[in-house]
């Protein structure tokens, strides 16, 4: 481990020179967008900013830094859950958000190659309009990257069916944090030669290496979807439809709850009325298939194991419009969330056929200290959004009381045999919990990892260990 050293004028010089005055920032209002995320209320400040346009350009800043010892935080959208890109040693931020090109799209290979500032849903929009889909679809991906979404092994409401973004990484380019550069991986869906680093740095936070070019596994788009809504009378009951739904052996393309709480602050940020904001609880489910008599034959059927299992009412979305709405009120609940005020959110994820006792769990710890707690999220596949705010408290003691519930929150959903999180990553923002979910050989592997590839510790240092 390596004292870090501050950011001296002549390595802002030499950083200036490598990727041109113009794209380091070096102070003043500009500066501030680095030092926060959507993180909660965190805020850390770099001490320079760094806008890099190549892969050969970042390595050659990442050279510069290791040899000064100053710690590097990569960044992609700055939409992040757990202050993974927050640069809590100072130092540089190296910003990924000028090499955001879609270099191919490889038809025959079902492939694409993009850089690592691309913005996730431009990689979406363009291959469907080639009827290829890539799924992972975190709810910020108007506003992520497909670099951060590797470095935090993003998931989104179509994991359920089609898994996260590891699934997706076939090959990258990366740099190790002294600039070398390397690849690893290809346009293969079959390649087993040796330790597969691609997927090492699949999750790795920006940790062990700078992503600087991901070839991406593509599906074909399903020709045909469907969007159910279905209010039930309370979390317990809409998590246990869904679970019915699996049990029957059907798999949905996506299995979202919504408690009520959720359904509010969603109309509270709209500033309109919602879908079924009245009800306790809303499931949306979506479907897809190619063939659009089967898929109707099996949204027939799915309606009826829902209303079997208790479900109030079961609505089809039946024109884009009500897709979009639906769907615009399920992806704001974030930030939605975050007006409320004070807030820690707890990623939790435990085996799907647990979801019913993590909910419970949730509202139990939430009373039992005096915080208001909103819970939503992807059910079908065990990952529930539980959050906590905390009003009325001043922030000491609001801080205070959103921890320990948080700390319970995150035991039981370990006790469930889940985890402390299942696709915001553990950042610095989880890092006191992940021993709960992780072993102390395990942790100690994970030390041995970042040891071997970053001995200074240099690369985005504070997070995950
Ligand atoms: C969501 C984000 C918070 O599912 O993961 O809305
Ligand atoms: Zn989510």
């Amino acid at each position: 481990m390596t004292t870090f050293a501050q950011v001296t004028d002549a390595l802002a010089g030499r950083l200036e020179a490598v990727v041109g005055r113009a794209h380091v920032v070096t102070g003043g209002p500009d500066l501030e967008p680095y030092a926060r995320d959507e993180t909660e209320d965190l805020r850390y400040p770099p001490e320079i900013a760094v806008r890099p346009k190549t892969a050969e350009e970042v390595a050659a800043v990442l050279a510069l830094t290791w040899e000064a010892d100053v710690p590097v935080t990569p960044r992609g959208g700055g939409t992040g859950l757990s202050g993974g890109a927050l640069p809590g040693f100072g130092g540089v931020v190296l910003s990924l958000d000028r090499m955001d090109a879609l270099l191919e799209i490889d038809e025959p290979n079902l492939a694409c190659v993009v850089q690592p500032g691309v913005i996730t849903k431009v990689v979406h929009d363009a291959v469907e309009e080639r009827g290829l889909y890539y799924p992972p679809d975190p709810a910020s991906y108007a506003a992520c990257t497909i670099g951060g979404n590797i470095a935090e092994n993003a998931g989104g409401p179509h994991c359920v069916k089609y898994g996260l973004t590891r699934d997706y990484v076939l090959a990258l380019q990366a740099s190790t944090p002294n600039g070398m550069l390397f690849r690893t991986g290809g346009k293969l869906r079959k390649d087993v030669a040796g330790y597969d680093l691609a997927q090492l740095l699949v999750g790795s936070e920006g940790t062990l290496a700078v992503v600087t070019e991901a070839t991406l596994k593509l599906v074909p788009l399903p020709a045909h979807r469907r969007l159910l809504v279905a209010p039930f009378e309370d979390l317990d009951a809409a998590a246990r439809g869904i679970l019915a739904v699996l049990q029957a052996r059907i798999l949905p393309a996506t299995l979202e709850v919504l408690g009520r709480s959720a359904l509010e602050a969603a109309a509270e940020h709209l500033g309109r009325a919602v879908p079924f904001a009245a009800s306790e609880a809303a499931v949306l489910l979506e479907t897809d298939g190619n063939d659009a008599r089967a898929l109707d034959d099996e949204v027939e059927r799915i309606g009826g194991i829902l209303l079997e299992a208790d479900a109030l009412d079961v609505v089809l979305a039946d024109t884009p419009a009500k897709e979009r709405e639906l769907w615009e009120v399920r992806r704001c609940l974030g930030e939605a969330v975050k007006k409320k005020g004070l807030h820690v959110e707890c990623d939790a994820a435990v085996p799907p056929a647990s979801v019913p006792a993590l909910f419970a769990a949730a509202a139990e710890v939430a009373r039992e200290h005096g915080v208001e707690e909103i819970s939503y999220g992807h059910a079908g596949d065990g990952n529930v959004h539980v959050n906590l705010i905390a009003t009325g408290f001043d922030r000491e003691e609001g801080m205070r009381r959103l921890h320990a519930a948080a700390d319970v929150v995150f035991r039981r959903a370990v006790a469930l045999g889940g985890t402390i999180t299942g696709e915001h990553g553990v950042g610095c923002a989880k890092r006191p919990w992940l021993p709960l979910c992780r072993d102390e050989v395990a942790l100690e592997m994970m030390r041995a990892v970042k040891r071997a590839l970053d001995p200074k510790g240099l690369l985005n240092p504070g997070k995950v260990l």
